[in-house]
């Protein structure tokens, strides 16, 4: 593995997380956190999340200037389009001009942070999950400019430490957040209507979220029949609204005949071997789940 020299913007929630990631993948890594109080709680994490196995602990600056010499910049600055364009304005002036910048944005268009720098085609969004040294899945955008090189470049880099990169299209929530949202939206909108949270959490944890992480949800919804789905939809939206409106490709799969697994075909298409295999699958990995979660936490 090629060590890289890299920076990350912000040491807060995502960017202590992400630094510890690369870190533990060998890369030398600096934090630009300009808050003290963030600086000094980044330093107790990265004491109790570090020590990286493979690299050095981080280093943590306030100075700006320290990314003129990284490779790889990933800004993980508050969620504010102003404040993050006044930043990649300094970026684009103190960067190597070949440096990949790279934001963590949950939600903004990569373009209009692209458009405050020179050669835009170094830039792309890497959106992480909290949190960043354990999740496996990073969203990877490219804006409109954006290299082919360098987006082989960056899914080289987080592959090579350890991460799932999935290219998404640039678009606000990608497609994680656009999915987790409408999720707690709803889990919101239960409390709100009097049940008790403590429950939302406990149904959620223990029904379809285990299932969602043996298979994704569109595979989920093969299994149990796009037909149910259809009709389940149409009586939530009944009672519910048209938040609830099946979508179109749901109905034009059902009468086409799609109806899933069952009918070896469905949002996906199968054979008899891989409809058996896929609900082998779904069970195994869902009981490891389970037993896994059921397992005691390890004091430290
Ligand atoms: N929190 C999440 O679960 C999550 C998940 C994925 C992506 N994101 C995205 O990651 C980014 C950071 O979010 P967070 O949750 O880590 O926020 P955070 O508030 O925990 O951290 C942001 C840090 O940036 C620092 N900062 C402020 N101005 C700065 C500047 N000019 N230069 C450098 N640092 C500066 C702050 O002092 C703070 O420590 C956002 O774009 C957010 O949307 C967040």
């Amino acid at each position: 593995m090629t060590r890289i020299r890299t920076a990350v913007v912000g040491g807060g929630i995502m960017g202590g997380g992400i630094a510890i990631a690369l870190a533990r993948a060998g890369h030398e890594v600096t934090v630009i956190e300009p808050d003290e109080g963030a600086a000094a709680s980044l330093k107790d994490r990265l004491r109790a999340d570090g020590p990286p196995t493979a690299g050095e602990t981080p280093t943590i600056t306030p100075d700006l200037e320290a990314v003129s010499s990284a490779r790889l910049v990933i800004e993980a600055a508050p969620e504010d389009l102003a404040l993050k364009q006044r930043l990649w304005t300094r970026l684009g002036s103190l960067a190597l001009v070949d440096a990949i910048l790279a934001s963590n944005t949950s939600s903004l268009d990569i373009d209009r942070l692209a458009e405050c720098v020179p050669q835009p085609s170094r830039v792309l969004a890497t959106h992480w999950f909290n949190p960043a040294y354990e999740v496996e899945c990073v969203e990877v955008a490219p804006g409109t400019a954006t290299s082919n090189d360098v987006l082989e470049n960056v899914i080289d880099v987080l592959r090579q430490a350890g991460k799932r990169p999935v290219i998404v299209r640039n678009g606000a929530g990608f497609v994680a957040n656009r999915i987790q949202f409408a999720a707690i939206r709803e889990a919101l909108l239960c409390i709100e209507e009097g049940i008790s949270a403590e429950s939302v959490d406990e149904i959620v944890s223990s029904s379809f979220a285990p299932r969602l992480a043996a298979l994704g949800p569109l595979a989920n919804a093969d299994l149990g029949g796009l037909d149910t789905y259809l009709a389940i939809f149409e009586v939530l939206r009944a009672a519910h609204g048209e938040r609830f409106s099946p979508p179109s490709i749901l109905s034009a799969l059902v009468a086409e005949g799609r109806l899933g697994v069952k009918s070896l075909a469905g949002v996906f298409d199968y054979t008899p071997a891989s409809a058996r295999e896929v609900a082998t699958r779904r069970d195994d990995r869902l009981s490891r789940i389970i037993a896994s979660a059921h397992e005691p936490a390890v004091d430290s």
